[in-house]
């Protein structure tokens, strides 16, 4: 393992306001650009890697197994590691085999990621799979890492993250951000103390389980805090008629977007997102007075 190429990360990421945004609604609007950690390694999924990588060091293992779609960020992140820094890879994909015309899988391929795939149905049961469990006893010093990355060793890039924040943008009401399994919400839940500062989370997911979801996160993260509910408010509607779906408004608006502000939004996380934060804002969810943070937490392909 070679951590010094580390180097490539780019931390504490940079933050922009949205200047008209105030003009009009007399809410502040800030990005939090976490995507610029890296072009592969990006936003959350540094984020949550990180810690996992030096418990690896700490502890000696040789190599990851991880679990993921067969198009998810955290597999395509976990290519870029493997690139980085030469950490061996085994992925346990969900979905029927190799697909040249898929990016990710083709890049993690390319990369040396050794792929093993696995049905609907085995994949569900992640370690308890018969393929998965045989790849795990075979690699006994390899990491298991979950699906997404969100684990107890992601807390410590999150705080990361979430001390960047209170450095950039000491006075924030609000942090705004996606949601996939919620580990990344929930482990920044976990560090809201401050009554005043509240969570707004867009996922991108259809259902009515994500809130329950991210509590029970901030709750393995921070061992139970009576306050953590009344903090976060999850915003469902905004999903676009699932996880994946990518109707052609969404993208009209996601290229409005890159016109007007230079922003770039990926269309599974972060541009549903967004789009649900701007019509909040114009629907007067937010009040004059409140400062958002919008953070970006990546999923752009180069
Ligand atoms: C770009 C991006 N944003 C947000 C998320 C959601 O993160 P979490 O699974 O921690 O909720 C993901 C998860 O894959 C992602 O890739």
């Amino acid at each position: 393992m070679n951590f010094s190429k580390l180097e490539a990360i780019k931390c504490p990421t940079p933050f922009r306001e949205i200047k008209d945004i105030e003009e009009q609604f007399g809410v502040r609007l800030i990005v939090k650009e976490d995507y610029q950690t890296h072009p592969v390694i990006s936003g959350n999924k540094w984020r949550k890697l990180k810690g996992n990588l030096l418990h690896m060091q700490s502890q000696g293992y040789e190599g990851i197994i991880s679990f993921g779609g067969a198009h998810s960020n955290h597999l395509y992140a976990l290519a870029g590691i493997r690139h980085l820094l030469q950490i061996p890879v085994i992925m346990l994909v969900r979905g029927d085999g190799f697909d040249p015309q898929n990016e990710t899988l083709t890049y993690a391929k390319d990369n040396g990621v050794e792929l093993y795939f696995i049905d609907r149905a085995a994949y569900r049961v992640k370690e308890g799979g018969e393929i998965a469990s045989k790849v795990i006893s075979e690699f006994p010093n390899y990491l298991v890492i979950p699906e997404g990355g969100s684990n107890q060793f992601a807390l410590a890039g999150i705080q990361e993250l979430y001390v960047e924040i209170k450095e950039q943008v000491p006075d924030y009401s609000h942090l705004v951000l996606s949601m996939g399994t919620g580990g990344t919400a929930g482990a920044l839940l976990s560090y809201l103390k401050n009554a005043r500062s509240q969570m707004v989370v867009y996922p991108a997911l259809k259902g009515d389980w994500m809130e329950a979801e991210i509590i029970n996160y901030a709750q393995f993260f921070n061992k139970s805090d009576s306050q953590i509910p009344n903090l976060l408010t999850v915003r469902s509607d905004y999903h676009f008629g699932g996880y994946g779906k990518i109707p052609s408004d969404l993208l009209v608006f996601i290229d409005e977007i890159k016109i007007k502000y230079d922003l770039s939004l990926d269309p599974i996380y972060t541009g549903k997102a967004f789009y649900g934060l701007m019509a909040d804002i114009k629907n007067g969810m937010y009040k004059p007075g409140d400062i958002l943070v919008f953070i970006h937490t990546g999923g752009l392909r180069k």
